[in-house]
């Protein structure tokens, strides 16, 4: 499990293995576009502040995800235990 930290709101969101970050900022009332939930999209790309990302989309390389600070909260997850997204 890690944490998502949504800088706008100031929310901790805790993702569990089972779910994905979408489901679970879904679940936690946050106001995100959506469409695909497989990564093939791009509906959902959400800034990302501070963390380390485990990129699983198809839109984009992780070194592009990385050098534009984007994530697809939708499939991919976190390899530290904090996002911090611009949510
Ligand atoms: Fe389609 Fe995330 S919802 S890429």
């Amino acid at each position: 499990a890690f944490e998502v930290s949504l800088a706008r709101s100031g929310t901790i969101v805790r993702v569990e293995p089972g779910e994905t970050m979408l489901e679970a900022l879904i679940g936690a009332g946050v106001d995100i576009l959506y469409s695909c939930e497989q990564g093939i999209c791009g509906a959902c790309e959400t800034r990302v502040l501070a963390g380390e990302p485990d990129h699983r989309d198809s839109i984009r390389t992780a070194a592009a995800h990385d050098q534009l600070g984007t994530i697809m909260p939708c499939c991919s997850r976190a390899k530290s235990s904090t996002l911090v997204l611009d949510l």
